[in-house]
């Protein structure tokens, strides 16, 4: 085993609270644990998916008051009609809209992507999701 490193993470109080009970529910022995499985996950996905050909899918949450938002998130997938296959727009309350923008191409584009809405203030929540039909490297 290689060497332990501890380190500091400050979390808002809500988003740990939500992490512990995750934590629970997936029956990690400790924060640690937990903390080094989303990083291994995240690594792994990162690798694989490198520099191939892939489907995506970019999902974030908005507030719609806040008009300007609105339309520099079209103008943002305007810039990437090419890769985009389809866009689905959800009300998702009085306040807050989803969209779930569908994307093939390559993965660089479909992450900047989704950096580019993720970075954008007034975005709460954005998420990618890459695929590929490439066989997974085999497990061992
Ligand atoms: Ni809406």
């Amino acid at each position: 085993m290689s060497e332990l490193i501890r380190f500091g993470v400050s979390l808002e109080k809500e988003l740990l609270t939500r992490f512990d009970r995750h934590i629970r529910r997936e029956r990690y022995p400790s924060r640690s644990e937990a903390i080094e499985d989303l990083i291994r996950k995240e690594l792994i996905q990162k690798d694989w998916i490198e520099g191939k050909d892939v489907a995506g899918v970019v999902s974030f949450v908005f507030n719609h008051h806040k008009r300007d938002l609105v339309s520099h998130l079209t103008d943002i997938q305007h810039g990437f009609h090419a890769l985009i296959v389809s866009s689905q727009h959800i009300h998702l309350d009085h306040d807050n809209c989803m969209e779930i923008v569908t994307a093939r191409g390559s993965s660089k584009k479909i992450k900047k992507l989704s950096e580019m809405i993720r970075s954008h203030k007034g975005v709460k929540d954005c998420h990618v999701t890459l695929t590929t039909t490439s066989r997974q490297p085999a497990e061992d």
